[in-house]
């Protein structure tokens, strides 16, 4: 293995002092051309490559930034790290990246990891309201700039941003009440967590506007991903009456609510009209093409690094919430319900 050349050799090389070379490398004081010159030729031709954690020790910071996301398998959030990735690699800094596995306890011993690294700041999508990586115990923003992006831990008050979820599913939901539908059914998401009970609570605000009332079981929790979203659509598809509808609360789940239908030897939307969150890709491909509300996952990351590197840089001192918009995107998977349904 290759031995990283030290400041010393680069020193011997150009014929300087090794303050010299520093100044050169760290820019801590101006340096006269020629010399300036002759450092920077041996640093070539020894091929050196600073070490960030050195330099992040002395300057107690590196240009690095944490960023911890709950499910990697999920088409959402590499979007979302994309966004951040563009704008923190057009600002110099880099991001290192954490997948939690939506597990609390992953969540806090990667944050605490990433804090020894001394990163310029942290991008941190929870997994759990409750979250560990803040709490009152351990208050996450002390020294450390840090945004909560797509769902919000208990009791944070430092900067933010989500998607519009109860409004989004406000509209989704009225969407399938004005195509007729009164037995409609919520796959909704882990509840203990913030984007899932706002987007049913947009799902119950919209049946009460237009009185309907639906039992109890027509509204099933799920994971947020195709497994346990199929699991539950098939508890649903085999109750009498059989809902008409299911708005599901994220595409991934929606997913699964296809396949139950698929094996149940049903049609989508003939027999039952499916509703997904998210509008990931995929949907355009799956048959009948999904209809879902659409949350841009890149302007989540891209806003939420922005935000991030004004507190960095201080440019903002005060915290700041952004809730983006959603918007209804109509595809094949909804129909008014058959008379033959159920
Ligand atoms: O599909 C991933 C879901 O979990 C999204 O709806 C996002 O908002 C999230 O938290």
């Amino acid at each position: 293995m290759a031995r990283a050349t030290t400041m010393k050799q680069i020193a011997e090389r150009a014929q300087v002092s090794i303050g010299t070379v520093s100044h050169v490398i760290n820019g801590t004081a101006s340096v006269r051309d020629k010399l300036r010159r002759r450092v920077l030729d041996a640093i070539a031709s020894l091929g050196y490559q600073p070490s960030q954690l050195a330099r992040g020790l002395r300057r107690n910071s590196t240009n690095m930034l944490g960023m911890v996301i709950p499910d990697i398998t999920n088409p959402f959030f590499p979007r979302v790290v994309r966004g951040v990735e563009d704008v923190a690699f057009e600002a110099s800094y880099r991001v290192v990246l954490c997948n939690t596995d939506n597990d609390s306890v992953k969540e806090k011993a990667y944050v605490d990891e990433l804090r020894s690294y001394r990163p310029a700041g942290l991008l941190v999508i929870p997994a759990a309201q409750r979250s560990l990586s803040f709490n009152s115990e351990y208050p996450m923003a002390a020294g450390l700039p840090a945004v909560y992006l797509d769902r919000r831990p208990a009791g944070w008050r430092g900067d933010a941003v989500v998607a519009a979820n109860e409004e989004g599913a406000f509209q989704a939901t009225s969407y399938l009440v004005k195509a007729g539908h009164t037995r409609l059914a919520m796959l909704t998401g882990p509840s203990h967590l913030t984007n899932a009970s706002e987007r049913l609570a947009g799902f119950r605000r919209a049946i009460s506007q237009h009185k309907i009332r639906i039992g109890q079981e027509y509204v099933q929790e799920t994971r947020f991903d195709r497994e346990t979203g199929y699991r539950a659509s098939m508890r649903l598809l085999r109750m009498l009456p059989r809902p008409t509808a299911i708005f599901a609360s994220n595409d991934m789940v929606a997913l699964g609510t296809l396949l139950a239908i698929r094996e149940m030897g049903l049609k989508c939307p003939r027999d039952i009209s499916v509703m997904g969150f998210d509008d990931l890709e995929f949907g355009m491909f799956t048959d009948p093409a999904l209809s879902s509300v659409h949350q841009s996952g890149y302007q989540l990351g891209a806003t939420a690094a922005r935000l991030l590197l004004e507190r960095i840089l201080g440019t903002r001192l005060s915290s700041r919430q952004v809730v983006l918009p959603t918007e209804l995107r109509i595809r094949n998977s909804v129909a008014p319900p058959s008379a033959l349904a159920g």
